[in-house]
């Protein structure tokens, strides 16, 4: 069955959730921000849940009750599970299901939200943080991470391009998470957007043009986009916390020289990865 327009998910596989608590710095900065805010009174939704890693580190903070959310019913078993083996099942309560069919019987003083993803493109951070906003938390309540901002920089990158082409097999060029060492800026990067999650006037969608100039001699293979947000005050998470870039490939490979300008349109709906439109005029 389709799901309907508002109901854009990215469930992880139990796996991959469990996976991502190898990211210890990312970890450490959520617990560093967590011990800042949290009361002996909070009462902490945690929007998308995963392993409950979140959730376990604001109960360990003190909150007196947590809610940890989250759409895969195999990562809520495993939260569970953890729950248990860390004695904190009486403190912490699960939902279930998508974020937006999440109405607390109480409004939290403290809402986490870790659906972070390069461009804000594919995860549900925008929509999920713009419904605590309006159903979940407090008047004065806080949201973290509190914001981010996203850059875009054109790229070479003969490997990610040619992913999509396998002998006498051609494949749609799509979004590709990609590595630092997966491609070579061609241009200072620049800034495309800024969410201020906590603001009912951050942008629910994208569409810039930006002008670039070329300072590398290459290969223009695509766009490269990355962010880093701000979790409170001093505590900030970079993509080296956790997260990969985000490639988006053009059509056809143009070589480029120093001095050239490059004029770039991108366009999307944050959480909803078939809305980007990406168009690149050199
Ligand atoms: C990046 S993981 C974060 C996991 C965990 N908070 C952490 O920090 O390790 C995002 C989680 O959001 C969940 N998720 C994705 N879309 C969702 C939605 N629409 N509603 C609720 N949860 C969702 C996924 O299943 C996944 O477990």
């Amino acid at each position: 069955m389709a799901m309907p327009k508002s109901k854009y998910a990215t469930p992880f596989p139990v796996l991959h959730a469990a996976s991502l608590l190898d990211h210890r710095s990312r970890i450490h900065k959520f617990d560093e921000a967590l011990k800042q805010l949290v009361t002996p009174n909070s009462y902490v939704i945690d929007l998308g849940t995963g392993s409950g890693v979140l959730s376990f580190l604001a109960a360990r903070a003190g909150a007196r009750k947590v809610t940890a959310v989250d759409i895969s019913p195999e990562c809520i078993d495993y939260a569970r599970k953890a729950a248990s083996m860390n004695g904190l099942e009486d403190r912490v309560e699960f939902f279930v299901g998508h974020f937006s069919d999440f109405r607390p019987t109480e409004r939290a003083d403290l809402v986490v939200c870790e659906m972070l993803s390069s461009m804000m493109l594919i995860e549900q951070q925008v929509p999920a943080c713009s419904h605590a906003l309006k159903h979940l938390l407090k008047k004065g309540g806080r949201l973290i991470p509190e914001s981010a901002e996203v850059w875009i920089v054109p790229v070479e990158s003969p490997a990610a391009w040619g992913r999509f082409e396998l002998p006498e097999l051609h494949f749609p060029r799509v979004p590709q998470t990609v590595g630092l060492d997966d491609f070579k800026d061609l241009a200072a990067a620049r800034h495309l957007v800024s969410f201020d999650f906590g603001s009912h006037r951050s942008p629910q969608t994208v569409d810039r043009e930006l002008s670039f100039d070329i300072s590398e001699q290459g290969t223009l293979h695509g766009l490269v986009g990355f962010f880093k947000a701000k979790l409170l005050d001093d505590i900030a998470l970079h993509m080296e916390d956790g997260w990969r870039d985000i490639f988006l490939p053009i059509e056809t490979p143009t070589k480029v020289v120093s001095g050239e300008g490059v004029t770039v349109r991108v366009r999307y709906t944050p959480g909803r990865v078939d809305s980007i439109l990406w168009e690149l005029k050199v």
